[in-house]
């Protein structure tokens, strides 16, 4: 997989947090192309990674092994203009752009090319990403796709291209949802007397430390929520209050209302 010529078309943020992912693996940056239209950019990414840079699409697509589309979304039809005919035969093309369907990418590409839909998310920055991936391609192409995702964390698949709509509702918004519970305890700490930074510090690290044992740990959320609930105690005086608050119907709510749209906005 080291060997391969890996491009990306766009050098934005996500672009970036693969590229540093892929660096640090040690893939090679001469084999890593990217073009972005921002000369300024173009330039940090040269110096920052060592990896070649160029403003045309084309040029960046003919070398590629895996074809990584790192453009927005609404950026996407006028990037992949005339690029089909640049592709190798049997060339991987990876799309991290939310709610662009195999289908469409099949429709500007060509029919016979090997696609494989990706929702990353942002946590991808400092090498703790969630992806989840759907490609009706060989498995060829999946492996490729998930040798420059797990550069930058944990990917997984799912059999159904829709099921991306639950992707984004849970991994790809997600980090969102523990910003916005760290903010709002963040504030709370502060109005009951301790610093605006020992409050952040005390959100930042108790958020880290949770997510780690979720992650590392073989028990389910709620046994761990269990765990340090003692009966009468602090904690269970927090959670009764944000039950009684509605605070699970709020997250359920706020989840299917992101699947919802993420479905209106595939179209
Ligand atoms: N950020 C997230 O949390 C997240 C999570 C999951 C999926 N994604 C997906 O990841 C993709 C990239 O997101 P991002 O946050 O990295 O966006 P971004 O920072 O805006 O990166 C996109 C880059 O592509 C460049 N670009 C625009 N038009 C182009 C063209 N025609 N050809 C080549 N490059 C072009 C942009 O340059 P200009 O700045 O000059 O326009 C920009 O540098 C999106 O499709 C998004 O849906 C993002």
């Amino acid at each position: 997989m080291q060997q391969l010529t890996i491009s990306f078309i766009g050098g934005g943020n996500m672009a970036e947090a693969l590229i540093a992912g892929l660096r640090r693996s040690g893939h090679d940056g001469a084999n890593i192309w990217v073009s972005e239209p921002q000369q300024s950019r173009r330039d940090y990414l040269n110096a920052s990674y060592a990896v070649q840079v160029s403003p045309d699409n084309a040029e960046v697509a003919k070398h590629a092994d895996v074809l990584l589309l790192a453009v927005k979304p609404q950026q996407m039809k006028p990037a992949l203009a005339g690029l089909s005919v640049e592709l190798k035969a049997d060339v991987t093309v990876v799309s991290i752009a939310a709610g662009i369907s195999s289908s469409s990418l099949h429709e500007w590409l060509g029919e016979h090319v090997n696609i494989v839909r990706v929702m990353p998310n942002t946590p991808a920055l400092v090498g703790a990403g969630m992806s989840a991936l759907f490609s009706d391609a060989d498995e060829l192409h999946k492996l490729r796709a998930e040798y420059v995702l797990q550069a930058c964390g944990v990917s997984v698949r799912v059999e159904r291209e829709n099921q991306m709509h639950a992707v984004t509702a849970l991994s790809g918004s997600g980090p969102a949802y523990f910003f916005l519970m760290a903010e709002i305890m963040k504030a709370t700490g502060v109005k009951l007397g301790l610093s605006d930074a020992l409050a952040s510090q005390l959100a930042a690290q108790t958020a880290l430390g949770a997510g780690k044992m979720l992650a590392e740990s073989d028990r389910t959320a709620e046994q761990l929520r269990h765990q340090v609930t003692s009966p009468g105690g602090t904690t269970q005086a927090a959670i009764d209050e944000m039950y009684e608050m509605g605070l699970p119907a709020a997250v359920r709510k706020g989840v299917m209302a992101a699947s919802k749209r993420s479905e209106e906005l595939a179209g």
